[in-house]
Protein backbone atom coordinates (compact mmCIF):
# COMPACT_ATOMS: atom_id res chain seq x y z
CA UNK A 1 0.00 0.00 0.00
CA UNK A 2 1.74 3.45 -1.05
CA UNK A 3 0.41 6.45 1.70
CA UNK A 4 0.73 9.81 0.87
CA UNK A 5 1.18 12.19 3.48
CA UNK A 6 0.55 15.86 2.43
CA UNK A 7 0.12 19.29 3.37
CA UNK A 8 0.82 22.52 3.65
CA UNK A 9 4.81 23.38 4.40
CA UNK A 10 5.88 22.74 7.53
CA UNK A 11 2.16 21.47 9.06
CA UNK A 12 4.05 18.54 10.86
CA UNK A 13 4.67 15.71 7.84
CA UNK A 14 8.36 14.50 8.58
CA UNK A 15 6.91 14.37 12.30
CA UNK A 16 3.86 12.61 11.50
CA UNK A 17 5.92 9.78 8.88
CA UNK A 18 8.58 9.07 11.31
CA UNK A 19 5.81 8.17 14.11
CA UNK A 20 3.64 6.36 11.77
CA UNK A 21 6.85 4.20 11.03
CA UNK A 22 7.33 3.75 14.47
CA UNK A 23 3.97 2.14 14.68
CA UNK A 24 3.89 0.20 11.52
CA UNK A 25 7.20 -1.38 12.94
CA UNK A 26 5.80 -2.30 16.49
CA UNK A 27 2.78 -3.57 14.41
CA UNK A 28 5.09 -5.82 12.62
CA UNK A 29 4.20 -4.59 9.24
CA UNK A 30 6.62 -4.10 7.31
CA UNK A 31 7.50 -0.29 5.61
CA UNK A 32 9.64 1.78 4.21
CA UNK A 33 9.61 5.63 3.69
CA UNK A 34 10.69 8.44 1.57
CA UNK A 35 10.44 11.99 0.49
CA UNK A 36 10.01 14.11 -2.35
CA UNK A 37 11.14 16.49 -3.68
CA UNK A 38 14.59 14.44 -3.13
CA UNK A 39 16.93 16.84 -3.64
CA UNK A 40 19.93 14.23 -3.60
CA UNK A 41 19.04 14.01 -7.68
CA UNK A 42 20.42 15.86 -10.53
CA UNK A 43 16.68 17.07 -11.15
CA UNK A 44 16.48 17.61 -7.10
CA UNK A 45 19.11 19.96 -7.57
CA UNK A 46 17.21 21.95 -9.92
CA UNK A 47 14.45 21.84 -7.43
CA UNK A 48 16.24 23.39 -5.18
CA UNK A 49 17.87 26.07 -6.88
CA UNK A 50 14.38 26.83 -8.18
CA UNK A 51 12.92 26.96 -4.53
CA UNK A 52 15.74 29.24 -3.27
CA UNK A 53 15.13 31.42 -6.21
CA UNK A 54 18.68 31.13 -7.73
CA UNK A 55 17.01 29.39 -11.23
CA UNK A 56 13.75 31.78 -12.67
CA UNK A 57 11.92 29.21 -14.28
CA UNK A 58 8.22 29.43 -15.01
CA UNK A 59 5.93 27.54 -13.01
CA UNK A 60 4.78 24.83 -15.69
CA UNK A 61 9.12 24.39 -15.76
CA UNK A 62 9.10 23.93 -12.02
CA UNK A 63 5.99 21.65 -11.91
CA UNK A 64 7.24 19.36 -14.32
CA UNK A 65 10.29 19.06 -12.44
CA UNK A 66 8.50 18.00 -9.84
CA UNK A 67 6.82 15.37 -11.60
CA UNK A 68 10.19 14.35 -13.00
CA UNK A 69 11.91 14.33 -9.91
CA UNK A 70 9.16 11.41 -8.96
CA UNK A 71 9.88 9.81 -12.85
CA UNK A 72 13.43 9.78 -11.79
CA UNK A 73 12.51 7.48 -8.70
CA UNK A 74 9.98 5.46 -10.07
CA UNK A 75 11.90 2.50 -10.07
CA UNK A 76 13.19 2.59 -6.63
CA UNK A 77 9.20 3.26 -5.43
CA UNK A 78 8.30 -0.22 -7.48
CA UNK A 79 10.94 -1.68 -5.41
CA UNK A 80 10.05 -0.86 -2.10
CA UNK A 81 6.57 -1.75 -2.98
CA UNK A 82 7.75 -5.07 -3.69
CA UNK A 83 9.63 -5.37 -0.86
CA UNK A 84 7.48 -3.73 1.94
CA UNK A 85 3.57 -3.87 2.60
CA UNK A 86 3.62 -0.17 2.90
CA UNK A 87 5.63 2.54 2.09
CA UNK A 88 5.08 6.23 3.39
CA UNK A 89 5.73 8.76 1.10
CA UNK A 90 6.02 12.14 2.72
CA UNK A 91 4.77 14.63 -0.45
CA UNK A 92 4.08 12.90 -3.24
CA UNK A 93 1.56 13.64 -6.77
CA UNK A 94 -1.06 15.26 -4.57
CA UNK A 95 1.44 18.04 -4.04
CA UNK A 96 1.89 19.05 -7.72
CA UNK A 97 -2.04 19.48 -7.90
CA UNK A 98 -2.14 20.98 -4.68
CA UNK A 99 0.52 23.50 -5.50
CA UNK A 100 0.15 23.70 -9.20
CA UNK A 101 -3.85 24.70 -9.38
CA UNK A 102 -3.12 26.82 -6.49
CA UNK A 103 -0.70 28.92 -8.36
CA UNK A 104 -3.32 28.73 -11.31
CA UNK A 105 -2.14 25.86 -13.63
CA UNK A 106 -4.71 23.49 -15.12
CA UNK A 107 -5.37 20.70 -13.05
CA UNK A 108 -5.74 17.85 -15.75
CA UNK A 109 -2.40 19.24 -17.34
CA UNK A 110 -0.50 18.31 -13.61
CA UNK A 111 -2.24 14.81 -13.51
CA UNK A 112 -1.17 14.15 -16.66
CA UNK A 113 2.40 15.05 -15.39
CA UNK A 114 1.76 12.20 -13.11
CA UNK A 115 0.42 9.67 -15.83
CA UNK A 116 1.60 6.52 -15.23
CA UNK A 117 3.87 6.75 -11.74
CA UNK A 118 3.00 4.26 -9.39
CA UNK A 119 -0.74 5.37 -7.85
CA UNK A 120 -1.46 6.33 -4.03
CA UNK A 121 -3.77 4.36 -2.27
CA UNK A 122 -4.49 6.46 0.79
CA UNK A 123 -3.73 10.04 0.46
CA UNK A 124 -4.00 11.58 3.82
CA UNK A 125 -3.48 15.42 3.75
CA UNK A 126 -2.31 17.56 7.06
CA UNK A 127 -4.36 20.36 7.94
CA UNK A 128 -3.68 23.17 10.00
CA UNK A 129 -4.73 27.35 8.99
CA UNK A 130 -0.72 28.21 7.72
CA UNK A 131 -1.17 30.96 9.80
CA UNK A 132 -0.49 29.30 12.83
CA UNK A 133 2.23 27.32 11.68
CA UNK A 134 4.53 30.69 10.91
CA UNK A 135 6.96 30.26 14.04
CA UNK A 136 7.69 26.38 13.16
CA UNK A 137 9.30 28.13 10.20
CA UNK A 138 12.93 27.83 10.44
CA UNK A 139 15.53 30.73 8.73
CA UNK A 140 15.60 29.79 5.41
CA UNK A 141 12.72 30.05 3.81
CA UNK A 142 12.31 28.79 -0.06
CA UNK A 143 9.91 30.75 -2.45
CA UNK A 144 6.87 29.15 -1.20
CA UNK A 145 7.39 29.25 2.61
CA UNK A 146 7.84 32.70 2.62
CA UNK A 147 4.44 33.60 1.08
CA UNK A 148 1.59 33.10 3.58
CA UNK A 149 -1.00 33.96 0.90
CA UNK A 150 0.23 30.91 -1.74
CA UNK A 151 0.07 28.28 1.63
CA UNK A 152 -3.40 29.91 2.17
CA UNK A 153 -4.45 28.68 -1.61
CA UNK A 154 -2.52 25.63 -1.08
CA UNK A 155 -4.62 24.73 2.10
CA UNK A 156 -7.86 25.22 0.25
CA UNK A 157 -6.57 23.71 -3.17
CA UNK A 158 -5.95 20.82 -1.03
CA UNK A 159 -9.22 20.40 1.00
CA UNK A 160 -10.93 21.24 -2.64
CA UNK A 161 -8.70 18.68 -4.20
CA UNK A 162 -9.62 16.13 -1.21
CA UNK A 163 -13.14 16.21 -2.16
CA UNK A 164 -12.98 15.65 -5.60
CA UNK A 165 -10.10 12.84 -5.06
CA UNK A 166 -11.40 10.86 -2.04
CA UNK A 167 -8.27 12.14 0.12
CA UNK A 168 -8.49 11.92 3.95
CA UNK A 169 -8.80 15.37 5.88
CA UNK A 170 -6.64 15.33 8.68
CA UNK A 171 -6.93 17.84 11.35
CA UNK A 172 -2.92 18.73 12.23
CA UNK A 173 -3.94 21.33 14.57
CA UNK A 174 -5.07 18.83 17.53
CA UNK A 175 -1.24 18.26 18.80
CA UNK A 176 1.26 16.01 17.56
CA UNK A 177 -0.02 13.08 19.59
CA UNK A 178 -3.75 13.07 19.04
CA UNK A 179 -2.74 13.84 14.99
CA UNK A 180 -0.88 10.73 15.66
CA UNK A 181 -4.07 9.23 16.87
CA UNK A 182 -6.01 10.11 13.98
CA UNK A 183 -3.43 9.22 11.55
CA UNK A 184 -2.73 5.54 12.83
CA UNK A 185 -6.82 5.14 13.04
CA UNK A 186 -6.91 6.26 9.19
CA UNK A 187 -3.86 3.66 8.44
CA UNK A 188 -5.37 0.64 10.44
CA UNK A 189 -8.92 0.72 8.59
CA UNK A 190 -7.28 1.28 5.43
CA UNK A 191 -4.98 -1.90 5.89
CA UNK A 192 -7.79 -3.49 7.38
CA UNK A 193 -9.96 -2.87 4.06
CA UNK A 194 -7.24 -4.80 2.24
CA UNK A 195 -7.82 -8.05 4.96
CA UNK A 196 -4.47 -6.52 6.98
CA UNK A 197 -5.93 -6.63 10.64
CA UNK A 198 -3.58 -4.88 12.78
P1 LIG B 1 9.54 20.47 1.01
O1 LIG B 1 9.58 21.76 1.80
O2 LIG B 1 8.55 19.46 1.55
O3 LIG B 1 10.92 19.91 0.79
O4 LIG B 1 8.95 20.83 -0.44
C1 LIG B 1 9.39 21.95 -1.13
C2 LIG B 1 8.28 22.66 -1.80
O5 LIG B 1 7.97 22.04 -3.04
C3 LIG B 1 7.01 22.73 -1.00
O6 LIG B 1 6.64 24.09 -0.86
C4 LIG B 1 5.98 22.01 -1.85
C5 LIG B 1 6.57 22.02 -3.24
N1 LIG B 1 6.22 20.85 -4.05
C6 LIG B 1 5.42 21.00 -5.19
O7 LIG B 1 4.95 22.09 -5.48
N2 LIG B 1 5.17 19.90 -5.95
C7 LIG B 1 5.65 18.65 -5.64
O8 LIG B 1 5.37 17.69 -6.38
C8 LIG B 1 6.46 18.52 -4.48
C9 LIG B 1 7.02 17.17 -4.11
C10 LIG B 1 6.73 19.63 -3.72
Amino acid sequence: MLIGVEGVDAVGKRTQTSLLSSWLHSNNITSSSISFPDYGTVIGREIKGYLLGRRDYSPEVGHMLFAANRWEKKDVIERLLSKSEVVIVNRYSASNLAYGTAKGLKLDWLINLEAGLPKADLVMVLDAPPSTLYPRRGLNKDKYERSIELQERVRRAYLHLAEEFGWTIINAAQGIESTNHTIVATVAKALAERGRTV
